[in-house]
């Protein structure tokens, strides 16, 4: 059953092209583009599903505003769509890419991407421990690997490098549980924060996510946007627990996301010279959230400081989303949808201002430049 679904998805994709070249639309025979998305919760679009893992979202409220699919939870970690579910919209891929591990993620579905992300994932193994299983950065490397043979079975080797080198978006979402559930945690890692320096610990995040894009262009992806970490210290967990004041945000979080942020940027620079036809986009998540956060009624927001759902201290930033715990009327008011992440009236604007945004937010083109290449 599983084959015949998925060889019926193999020939009307391969149709799909054949229309689009016979007929010479703007739509060339690769479709209309294809976005390989890694990262964690933030862009997680329902791994986490298929891991024993106790980083999970597949529990209402969550997805309750997702059209998609009749409100009813996916494993996104927010009420609707991800940043990266928005992405692929307002580039006109035809449908959401899917979760890596899903079952239905086989044959022609795999021209429109694939998502690895998952919740609780960091640049590092060792980060996320807490959630028991999680599918980090080095092994989402794997998995796409895996992806490659497979489009190399599905278009021949030389067309299947073609469409990722010209019609693939590799997004990268990662680097917050670095800090969050690893560096920062209160328990776990005082070992590792009295043993290593920030610089230490930066410095061990920047070159293994250096060698984490270099072997995604060894693989042939060339069109990359890469997220720089957001300001961790105005989270409602994070301001929950340190106990601020609403228009506050909690310094060390906030000092280590930016040093790391410049040392991102710096690199993304250098694989821009050193990697042969690689361009990568800084997508500036940072100084974006800042923005929305501080100035969040001119966004049409009522609070950027609660929770939507969530429960627990100031904010409801104590306990994640799920069944039992409260939730606001007005999700598209709030700025947070649970003590982690973005509701996604937020997320439908960050995503505006890295698909047609300027410099500030996106460089050195935005999205919508860097597709049309
Ligand atoms: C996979 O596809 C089948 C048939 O379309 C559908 O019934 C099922 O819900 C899908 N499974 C998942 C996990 O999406
Ligand atoms: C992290 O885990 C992956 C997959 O299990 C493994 O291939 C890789 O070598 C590990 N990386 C490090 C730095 O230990
Ligand atoms: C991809 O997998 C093949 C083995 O199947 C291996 O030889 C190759 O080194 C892998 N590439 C990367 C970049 O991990």
């Amino acid at each position: 059953m599983d084959r015949a679904v998925s060889m019926a998805a193999v020939v009307v994709a391969l149709f799909t092209m054949a229309v689009a070249v016979a007929s010479g639309e703007v739509v060339d025979e690769f479709g209309s583009g294809a976005s390989f998305i890694f990262g964690d919760s933030l862009v997680d679009a329902g791994n986490n599903n298929f891991i024993p893992t106790l980083s999970r979202a597949n529990m209402t409220p969550n997805g309750i505003d997702f059209a998609a699919s009749g409100g009813m939870p996916t494993g996104r970690f927010t009420n609707g769509r991800t940043i990266a579910d928005i992405i692929g919209e307002m580039l006109g891929q035809a449908d959401y890419s899917p979760p890596f591990l899903g079952p239905n993620t086989t044959g022609g579905s795999i021209l429109n991407g694939v998502n690895y992300a998952s919740g609780g994932a960091g640049i590092l193994n060792a980060t996320g421990k807490i959630f028991v299983n999680r599918i980090g950065m080095d092994l989402q490397v794997d998995y796409f690997n895996i992806t490659r043979k497979q489009l190399d079975d599905l278009l021949g080797r030389d067309r299947a490098r073609e469409f990722l080198r010209k019609k693939a978006i590799f997004s990268v979402t990662i680097g917050s549980n670095d800090f969050l559930n690893n560096y920062l945690m209160p328990v776990l890692s005082v070992g590792t924060r009295v043993s290593e320096s920030p610089d230490g610990f930066m410095n061990d995040l920047i070159s293994h996510l250096r060698d984490q894009l270099t072997r995604l262009h060894t693989l042939d992806a060339r069109k990359f946007v890469v997220a720089n970490v957001g300001p961790l210290g105005c989270i409602p967990y994070q301001k929950t627990i340190n106990r601020v004041d609403e228009n506050e945000c909690v310094k060390l979080p906030n000092q280590l996301a930016q040093q790391y942020n410049a040392r991102l940027r710096d690199m993304l620079a250098e694989l821009n010279t050193e990697l042969p036809g690689a361009r990568f986009c800084l997508a500036n998540v940072y100084d974006l959230v800042l923005e929305l956060i501080t100035n969040y009624p001119k966004y049409g927001f009522q609070t950027a400081a609660m929770a939507c759902c969530g429960n627990g201290g100031a904010y409801d930033g104590l306990v994640p989303c799920g069944p039992t715990s409260s939730m606001c009327d007005a999700r598209d008011k709030y700025v947070f949808w649970d003590p982690y992440h973005p509701s996604e009236a937020a997320n439908v604007l960050l995503a505006k201002y890295i698909v047609d945004g300027d410099s500030k937010y996106i460089s050195p083109m935005n999205l919508r430049k860097l597709y049309s290449l």
